[in-house]
């Protein structure tokens, strides 16, 4: 077993950010940080257009960054929680960038501001188009320069500890003691307590396996979240993002950055039309869900496997100067963007709901705090305004480091059972857990994607029981590993989904059911 101070699950934006924070304040405090696979591998460090926060007070303004997501957002944010956001944003940037974060900026040193989907101004700070990755280099390098940080790659935690694991008797409040962890390479499982613990464990995409995400993203934070009672919602308002690089049977992968739209890029059919102007006024640039559901109806119309791109008419040398990453992915793919046009999806990008947490980044459980794509804020509501997500990482970051600051929680001295897996074996080969994967993909891209509907959610519903009974037996069976913990968890994240989404009876933001086609009828949608 170890101890620790402060836990948190996840090296991303979220993560990194309260380390830093954590460590900087407390130096005689350990800061345990785990992660499952090499430190930088998250969402943030794949993040292209950049980060939306007001920083030119000429053209643009507080209120009017706060108008455009509650406009986005579709009723269902939370508007105290809204302007604190977009108010403390500008902070956390300039925090940022005094831990050594590059932006882009002007001959005259002025960040260069870019504009996205749903933004009535230009206010998204970014570098090039790899500003993730920026942010990831920039708080790793300094997490790393902090003594009392300790970054365990290659750490997946399992199992969030509540009293469950220890007490017959459950308290109306359950209050979390730490996490259960297995190491990946050692494969063994062991406890770290802590003082508290916060999840900052990311989205969860490979739940419909054509995504922009990488493969951590799981939601496993979620899922222990969900198995230790603490309140999950709004998991039916998943961001499918536009415009993903088709790529023939693999699907959807590479994203192309929604900037490269508010670049003047022209989305088109196979037949050359300009189709999003018969769909919305705001053409290219509506919000992320008309776009997609547009792409979508564009390809049930002509049964194609994608729409495309066009980025023919623009400047190529500020094309590639802005967008060298893009440039680069198309052209080792033969898409050479000054000639040809780009093949598109819409793919599963981004989770507005998550565990819920109140303006300290505090959930329903004692001692467990959760910041980042796993939480649900209130900032996003029923759809996300592009680039807010980084922006509410580093906010709710701050937020779960002056809440820890004012009300320093000290060690349990509760003894917490190790980890029992007695009676189970060795899982022998990885195919059964690929297939079951795949499944549960194929299941969620068919029953519960961009366009829903009753009777889909229905069958997906039946479908996954089945298959959470042969997870769950698998998982009594058998030593947890890896493929195994991240089965499981896709698999109650999608439950989550569906359930939620049956229970939602209208459409709104990023939620589409053709069962309900009156509210939020926009365009022709
Ligand atoms: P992540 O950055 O995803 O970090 C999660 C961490 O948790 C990872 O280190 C992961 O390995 C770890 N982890 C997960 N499960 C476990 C476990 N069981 N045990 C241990 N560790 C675990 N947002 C914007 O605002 N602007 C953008 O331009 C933008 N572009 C994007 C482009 C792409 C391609 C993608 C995928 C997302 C983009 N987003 C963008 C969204 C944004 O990047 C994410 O929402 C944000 O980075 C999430 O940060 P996070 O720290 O919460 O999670
Ligand atoms: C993009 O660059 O299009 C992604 C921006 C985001 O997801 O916020």
């Amino acid at each position: 077993m170890k101890e620790t101070n402060f836990l948190i699950i996840g090296s991303g934006a979220a993560g990194l950010t309260l380390a830093v924070k954590l460590a900087e304040k407390f130096p005689k405090k350990k800061i345990t940080v785990v992660t499952k696979a090499d430190q930088s591998e998250s969402n943030t460090k794949y993040a292209q257009g950049g980060v939306a926060a007001v920083f030119d007070l000429k053209e643009d303004s507080f209120q009017k960054h706060i108008e455009d997501t509650l406009i986005a957002g579709d009723g269902l944010c939370d508007k105290a929680v809204v302007e604190m956001v977009i108010k403390d944003g500008p902070k956390r940037l300039e925090e940022l960038m005094e831990w050594g974060a590059n932006f882009d900026t002007d001959a005259d040193g002025e960040l260069t501001l870019g504009r996205e989907g749903g933004h009535s101004e230009f206010r998204v700070i970014h570098h090039k188009d790899t500003t993730g990755n920026e942010i990831e280099r920039a708080l790793l390098q300094r997490s790393n320069q902090l003594k009392n940080i300790t970054i365990l790659p290659h750490h997946f935690a399992i199992d969030l500890i509540t009293e469950h694991h220890f007490s017959e008797e459950k308290p109306k409040v359950l209050s979390c003691y730490g996490a259960y962890v297995l190491d990946q390479i050692s494969g063994s499982i062991f406890t770290i307590k802590a003082d508290c613990t916060t999840l900052a464990s990311g989205g969860m995409g490979r739940v419909y396996g054509h995504t922009t995400n990488p493969a951590v993203a799981t939601g496993d934070g979620i899922a222990m979240a969900y198995r230790a009672k603490a309140r999950i919602e709004n998991m039916e308002f998943i961001q499918f993002h536009p415009t993903a690089l088709y790529d023939g049977k693999n699907g959807a992968s590479f994203l192309i950055s929604e900037a490269v739209r508010g670049f003047g890029a022209f989305l088109r059919n196979k037949n050359g039309d300009r189709f999003m102007l018969n769909y919305d006024e705001r053409g290219e640039l509506a919000s992320r869900d008309i776009v997609s559901r547009a792409i979508d109806s564009e390809m049930k119309k002509s049964g194609d496997d994608c729409v495309y791109l066009d980025c023919t008419h623009l400047d190529i040398e500020e094309f590639k100067k802005h967008f060298p990453n893009i440039y680069e992915n198309c052209f080792q793919k033969k898409i050479n963007v000054e000639i040809d046009w780009i093949p598109v999806v819409p793919a599963a990008h981004y989770l507005c709901g998550g565990v819920v947490v109140d303006q300290d980044g505090k959930t329903t459980l004692k001692n467990l705090f959760a910041c980042g794509e796993c939480s649900c804020t209130g900032l996003h509501g029923a759809n996300r305004l592009a680039s807010n997500s980084l922006l509410e990482a580093l906010v709710y970051a701050d937020r779960i480091f002056k809440s820890i600051s004012k009300h320093l929680p000290s060690r349990s001295t509760i003894s917490i059972p190790d980890w029992n897996d007695a009676g189970t074996v060795l899982l022998k080969g990885s195919e059964i857990l690929q297939q079951k994967t795949e499944e549960l993909q194929r299941l969620m891209r068919r029953y519960a994607g961009v366009v829903r509907n009753n009777n889909d959610l229905q069958k997906a519903s039946l479908q996954l029981e089945k298959l959470y009974f042969e997870t769950e037996a698998l998982y009594q069976k058998h030593k947890l590993n890896t493929s195994l913990s991240q089965l499981r968890n896709m698999v109650n994240v999608a439950h989550l989904i569906i359930q939620q989404s049956l229970k939602r009876k209208e459409n709104r933001g990023g939620y589409y059911n053709e069962d309900y086609n009156k509210k939020n009828l926009k365009g022709k949608i």
